[in-house]
């Protein structure tokens, strides 16, 4: 039992059915789970809104499948997924709501946290940015010398920064071709200098977006970017009005920089950072895309929170997922979790499910406060295809590890590609192709019927069962992308509830934040180091020495 008198998860004896039917499962291989089951492929896939998702590469059989559902039951997935939908605190440790899905709710409905009914809100700052967006892309909102604004520079870290990048490059068809967006969040000074080198000052826009507008980097950055602009207008503050917005739940701390908090688009604490880019954080996206764009995206989004809150467990699409990375995690102890799309715009994809994921379930307490006894949340990793294929594939096909990964592909190039769309049906030949090879290998037998010499033979033979899911869906549109996002926040969502971890908090970011503070007078000012362990010391040192200090 925890201390909230639940039974620990390891005990459970839906748990140990698992483990048990893990030992039975042995090294069954998918070659054998298709010939014995040939109506598999069919039956293992599920098909929401525009995602046809295929799960019949898993090292799963019917029964797998209804274990790992009980546990669901068990766990209590369901009851938490209604709470959260229904605005209570299930941010245990910071005492919040989890509302991200209010956010994409449509007006007419009634969403409550504290008594209040939260959806007017979420769509008078839909609303605000919807006017802001359009005056800055149809050229009415000009800069302080009455030039048009052309550049926008999105200035944030973390989830104020990794989802609006994310989502402006893979939805770049629909946005703006005659603007440039651009996106700062490392307080590495190049970060900032590379995205602003060359920009008019005149033609460009700050959205300081920060949810706490207390985050070092981003306020860092923010103060660098207002000397920038500054500089161009022989120090005239009143400038700042027209070159910076400021997105964030604290206005005292806006107002206190220095931007307007009329020029302030606002979102609440119930909207964790890393599920926030459908929020106000999105206005450098709306920006790009235009609000019909971003309505469609959020239309995506609701789409998938619908269908998690309401599809039956067998169907249940992020469910699946998330038992499926709980049997490989927890049953097989795969460590990592590949996420390869084959689209050039989802370039950013993973590095954003990689915040979403591993600062959601990257934890070793459990709710009630005890420590973990089991296998939390798994090293999420992975670039475009193919250009994977020619670096790191090589381990996933013939490697000793065992790394679940999501291939996800579409069948509808961009028109804007013209001539280039030939090149598509090679591009989507390779996901099949990988995960056919990932799955079913190449036996010694079939290496050695192509006369290879025996000596090559171990070398050649492809072991295969290595388990994917595909996901197709007919392009990479505004609602896709939100019904995907969506996907993988629910996905995580399902796997923090098993585990009995809070996937809502984050402290584990805060000690390296405090140290990095006291840190930086010995780097700067030669402050006392003593206190400090010998090997900070020691490079503490080497540092002020190598910079003449
Ligand atoms: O340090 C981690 C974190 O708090 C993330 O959770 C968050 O997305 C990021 O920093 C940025 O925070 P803020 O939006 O408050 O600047």
């Amino acid at each position: 039992m925890n201390a909230e008198g639940r039974t620990q998860l390891d005990q459970m004896p839906e748990w140990l059915a698992l483990t048990q039917h893990r030992e039975g499962f042995g090294r069954t291989h998918l070659r054998r789970l298709f010939d014995d089951d040939p109506e598999r492929a069919g039956r293992y896939t599920v098909w929401v809104g525009d995602l046809y998702i295929d799960y019949s590469k898993h090292l799963v059989t019917d029964e797998t499948l209804r274990l790992l559902r009980q546990l669901a039951e068990a766990a209590g997935v369901a009851p938490l997924r209604d709470a959260m939908f229904a605005g209570e605190k299930i941010n245990v440790t910071e005492d919040r709501a989890v509302l991200h899905t209010a956010l994409r709710t449509p007006e007419s409905a009634t969403v409550r946290t504290d008594g209040e009914n939260v959806t007017p809100k979420v769509h008078q700052v839909l609303i605000r940015m919807g006017t802001f967006a359009t005056k800055v892309r149809e050229g009415h909102w000009a800069g302080h010398t009455g030039k048009r604004i052309k550049n926008i520079v999105n200035i944030g870290i973390g989830g104020s920064d990794l989802g609006p990048k994310m989502a402006y490059e893979a939805l770049r068809p629909y946005a703006r071709r005659d603007m440039n967006f651009r996106f700062v969040s490392n307080v590495d000074g190049a970060d900032l200098h590379e995205a602003v080198r060359d920009l008019d000052p005149a033609e460009t826009l700050f959205i300081v977006a920060s949810k706490t507008f207390t985050t070092i980097e981003t306020i860092t950055n923010a103060k660098a970017a207002r000397a920038w602009l500054l500089g161009a207008f022989d120090g005239d503050s009143s400038a700042v009005a027209k070159h910076f917005v400021a997105v964030s739940t604290n206005a005292e701390k806006v107002a206190e920089f220095g931007i307007n908090t009329d020029n302030m688009f606002e979102f609440w604490d119930w909207v964790g950072g890393r599920y926030s880019y459908d929020s106000a954080i999105g206005l450098s996206l709306m920006v790009a895309i235009g609000p019909e764009c971003f309505g469609d995206m959020l239309a995506g989004f609701h789409l998938m929170d619908e269908h998690f809150r309401t599809a039956p467990f067998e169907s249940n699409a992020p469910l699946l997922l998330g038992l499926l990375g709980i049997w490989y995690g927890n049953f097989h102890d795969a460590q990592s979790h590949a996420v390869l799309p084959y689209s050039h715009y989802l370039s950013q994809f993973t590095a954003y499910l990689q915040q979403l994921d591993m600062e959601s379930n990257g934890k070793s307490t459990t709710r009630g406060g005890d420590p973990v006894r089991w296998q939390t949340g798994p090293v999420v990793w992975g670039t475009p295809g193919t250009n994977g294929q020619h670096a790191y594939y090589q381990l996933l096909h013939q490697g000793t590890k065992m790394i679940p990964a999501d291939l996800i592909g579409f069948a509808d190039p961009i028109a804007e590609l013209g001539d280039l769309r030939d090149q598509h049906d090679l591009l989507m030949a390779n996901l099949f192709a990988q995960g056919q090879a990932l799955a079913f290998g190449k036996t010694a037998d079939e290496v050695r019927a192509e006369g290879t010499p025996e000596a090559q033979v171990p070398h050649r033979t492809f072991p295969g069962n290595r388990p994917t899911t595909t996901i197709l869906a007919s392009a990479l549109t505004p609602s896709v992308l939100g019904q995907l996002v969506a996907l993988y926040e629910h996905k995580v969502f399902v796997q923090g509830a098993i585990w009995d971890i809070d996937s809502f908090d984050q402290w584990g970011v805060e000690l390296g934040k405090v140290l990095a503070k006291r840190l930086e007078p010995a780097l700067t000012d030669g402050a006392d180091v003593s206190g400090l362990d010998a090997s900070t010391t020691t490079l503490v040192e080497r540092y002020r020495s190598l910079r003449g200090r």
